[in-house]
């Protein structure tokens, strides 16, 4: 039998009403702790689907597994975001580009866009940057003032979580094929910059009231599919013999160095600042190659796409290439498409994480950033 608790049962009451929240519930749905999402198509529950970009995902097959219909997440069913949400008993945070959210406002927002950057110039127009996304959440901000008044937005602001991925398509970026962004940076002039526009932006929310914030570190990207069929196209070569693309490397393991230390600095600098910081370079460098020790058959091809590695972004065939191969059993995958995780993946993550030991003095793990004060 269904187990229908009270807490749903608000949920439910407040998703059928939209406004006319009993007193019983809005008392209980002032405990729970709002979920605020920045960053790039890791965490993109839908927002580019409203703009005018071709990095999108809303057709199929992605989406197919859980949602059974595309979103516009990058993935075959939920992303890590989605997962947190569920730990934290929230229900799914919308998409802020979404049309009619302003009654779901209370329990997050998610800013998140494919292709967005760090820096305005990463894939400029393509995605919503990280400075746009700053934007829009004091609008929401603005909005939860109007809503709940002065002292009840300050409350919902400094006990909510502020979630990131960003950084990964700044790095990859200056390595396309045609780049509009040249490699005129060394990677410690790269990073720092990246890391300069990070620390703007959390500062800001630090100002607008936000207190607790949560990161995934820099993913192995040159490892993934996509850089390994770059790194094919780029030389001219068929086969690479599975190598990575080292030259992205060097940037990676810097911002892993660097993205520690800031949150180490903003925690004794600002006052009630608390972080958890993910380590999901190591979770994924594992899977992809040690797949079976976690349970997974292939951790370097993915499911989906074409070409060596199917590292190709034809994953759905709406993106000039049309043919593509699609595994049979995506549970087998730690990829789903040439450089986004599937749903297995990003549930063992979570998993994993809620409740895991930091690795990082003076981080906390998710679970007590959610819970805390
Ligand atoms: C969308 O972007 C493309 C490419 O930049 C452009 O040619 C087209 O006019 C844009 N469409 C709209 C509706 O803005
Ligand atoms: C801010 O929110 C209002 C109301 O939802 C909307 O009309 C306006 O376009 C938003 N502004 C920005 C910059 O997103
Ligand atoms: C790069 O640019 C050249 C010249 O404009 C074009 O022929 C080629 O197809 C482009 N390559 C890619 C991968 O976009
Ligand atoms: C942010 O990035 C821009 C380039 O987009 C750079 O000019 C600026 O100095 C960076 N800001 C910081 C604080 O590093
Ligand atoms: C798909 O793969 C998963 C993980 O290896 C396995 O548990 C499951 O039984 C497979 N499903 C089918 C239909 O083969
Ligand atoms: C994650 O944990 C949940 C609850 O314990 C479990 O049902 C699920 O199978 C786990 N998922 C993965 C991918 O490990």
């Amino acid at each position: 039998m269904a187990k229908l608790s009270f807490h749903n049962i608000c949920l439910l009451i407040v998703f059928f009403t939209s406004f006319l929240i009993t007193d019983t519930c809005s008392g209980l749905l002032k405990n729970h702790v709002a979920l605020f999402i920045f960053g790039d198509s890791l965490f993109d529950a839908g927002n580019n689907n409203y703009i005018n970009t071709t990095f999108r995902s809303n057709y199929k097959p992605y989406g197919e597994t859980f949602f059974h219909h595309p979103t516009g997440r990058f993935s075959n069913g939920r992303l890590i975001s989605d997962f947190i949400a569920e730990r934290a008993k929230l229900p799914l945070i919308l998409p802020y580009l979404q049309p009619g959210i302003d009654h779901q406002l209370t329990y997050g927002v998610n800013f998140a866009s494919a292709g967005a950057g760090a820096l305005l110039e990463t894939r400029q127009g393509l995605g919503i940057d990280l400075q746009t996304q700053l934007g829009y959440f004091k609008n929401v901000s603005r909005q939860l003032r109007k809503q709940l008044g002065d002292a009840g937005a300050k409350s919902l602001l400094s006990r909510a979580v502020y979630l990131f991925s960003v950084g990964g398509n700044d790095y990859t970026l200056p390595f396309e094929i045609n780049s509009t962004v040249p490699h005129s940076y060394s990677p410690k002039q790269f990073v720092g910059l990246v890391i300069g526009n990070i620390t703007t932006v959390v500062k800001e929310i630090y100002e607008n009231g936000g207190r607790k914030f949560g990161f995934v570190n820099m993913l192995p990207i040159s490892c993934f599919p996509s850089a390994k069929a770059l790194l094919g196209i780029s030389f001219g070569i068929r086969s690479t013999g599975g190598r990575c693309f080292e030259q992205i490397t060097p940037y990676v393991k810097l911002h892993n160095k660097e993205l520690p230390k800031l949150l180490q600095k903003l925690q004794s600098e600002l006052k009630g600042f608390k972080y958890s910081l993910l380590p999901f370079y190591s979770f994924l460098d594992q899977r992809i190659n040690h797949p079976s020790k976690y349970g997974f058959k292939e951790g370097k091809a993915a499911c989906c796409g074409s070409g060596p590695y199917r590292g190709s972004r034809s994953c759905g065939g709406k993106r000039g290439v049309k043919e593509y191969y699609l595994c049979k059993n995506v549970s087998e995958y730690v990829f789903f498409d040439s450089s986004h995780p599937t749903e297995r993946a990003n549930q063992q993550f979570v998993n994993q994480s809620w409740n895991g030991k930091p690795t990082l003095s003076g981080s906390h793990s998710l679970k007590a950033l959610f819970e805390s004060y």
